[in-house]
């Protein structure tokens, strides 16, 4: 599968798919890469502008949901590989206004592999979350590709709902080859200055302090991009399409499925407190608790051994190192995210009153 591919990535503008551009293109020069955003208030052109201005890349604004574009894009390019990425992903904006999410996130992942079936798509990706497993029952160690989706958000029931239509289509469209991946919670580079580290480093800078949600122990599995990145190259280029029989049907992880994570499990207060320790700031002047977020998830753990043993899949990037880098980016890239701030309202969430 090392031919020159025509790849599209969807969802390109945004942290993840941005990074993820960046990977390809570095390491694949020869391929073709059609980067298609919709420019949410979460894509921003100038993650991959560079790419663009050096001819790395084409750029294409698209709704993943208007099928009659999209469809004219995998004609234009030729399209014979997809990894879709995009998504409403902020779980917070979601209890404001679920229904844009439920087009995007459900409507959205259907659409894009339906496209993919017309045009004969040699391998479509699609990336999902660890969220459409829902909250980790105190009996239940990790999840894996085999745990029943049980998502309980508007943002990851979305989700939980493309993967049960993407699913139906590995099942239904057996010539399509066609994986889903899970991945846990990722931190890096050209992270959208809503979440977590992001916001905390930002907010840190302007002499305002991290609001930690609740009483901060929610539990997450952080993982590196560039290692999401890593799982996902592996996937793309599989020598060969995993085949499945009858036993898929009970059985999802004999699906082509694979649950991504560095098996590295912290609390939002580690963070927080990894954050300040790298700015050289006190936790007690530095740190302020505030209402948490209607039915926020506690925890949430997956085990990646499929993807492990399969795949060969080794996350190369050590947690503290990785953080260090990322507080650093975000400490020198303030331009970067002072312009996202002038064009977005303020992105502290506020639940007292809800
Ligand atoms: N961030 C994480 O920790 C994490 C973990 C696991 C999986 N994921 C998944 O990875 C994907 C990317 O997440 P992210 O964190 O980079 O999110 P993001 O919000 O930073 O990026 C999503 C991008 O998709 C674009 N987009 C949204 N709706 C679109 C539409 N209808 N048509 C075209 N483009 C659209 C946005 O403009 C944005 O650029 C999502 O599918 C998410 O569910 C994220």
């Amino acid at each position: 599968m090392n031919d020159k591919k025509k790849l599209l990535i969807t969802g390109a503008a945004g942290f993840i798919g941005a990074n993820f551009t960046r990977f390809i293109a570095n390491k694949y020069p020869d391929y073709t890469i059609i980067a298609l955003d919709n420019l949410s208030p979460y894509g921003n052109r100038e993650n991959i502008a560079d790419l663009e201005a050096a001819g790395k890349i084409v750029f294409e604004k698209a709704d993943i949901t208007d099928i009659q574009k999209i469809s004219e894009l995998y004609a234009k390019h030729q399209i014979d590989h997809v990894v879709n990425f995009a998504a409403e992903s902020h779980n917070d904006r979601a209890i404001l206004d679920p229904s844009i999410f439920a087009k995007a996130n459900a409507l959205g992942a259907q659409q894009m592999v339906e496209v993919s079936r017309q045009f004969k798509v040699k391998r479509h990706i699609h990336v999902s979350t660890i969220e459409v497993y829902g909250e980790q029952g105190k009996d239940v160690p990790y999840f894996t590709e085999k745990s029943p989706l049980n998502a309980k958000t508007p943002y990851s029931a979305a989700k939980a709902a493309g993967d049960l239509l993407v699913r139906a289509y590995m099942q239904t469209y057996r010539d399509m080859d066609i994986c889903i991946t899970h991945c846990a919670n990722n931190y890096g580079p050209y992270q959208f200055p809503e979440k977590l580290i992001p916001l905390a480093v930002s907010n840190l800078m302007q002499g305002k302090k991290i609001a930690l949600y609740g009483d901060g122990m929610q539990r997450r599995d952080w993982l590196h991009v560039s290692d999401h990145c890593r799982a996902i190259d592996l996937i793309l280029h599989m020598p060969k399409k995993v085949e499945f029989g009858e036993e898929a049907a009970t059985d999802a992880s004999k699906l082509p499925i694979f649950d991504i994570s560095a098996r590295n499990e912290v609390t939002n207060l580690e963070i927080a407190k990894i954050i300040l320790d790298e700015m050289n700031l006190d936790f007690d002047q530095w740190v302020e608790f505030v209402a948490d977020r209607p039915n926020h998830d506690r925890q949430y753990l997956i085990n990646p051994e499929k993807i492990e043993t399969q795949l060969g899949f080794k996350p190369v990037t050590n947690f503290n190192e990785g953080m260090r880098e990322t507080v650093q980016w975000y400490m020198e890239n303030r331009k970067w995210w002072e312009d996202i701030l002038s064009r977005s309202k303020d992105l502290q969430m506020d639940w007292s009153g809800k």
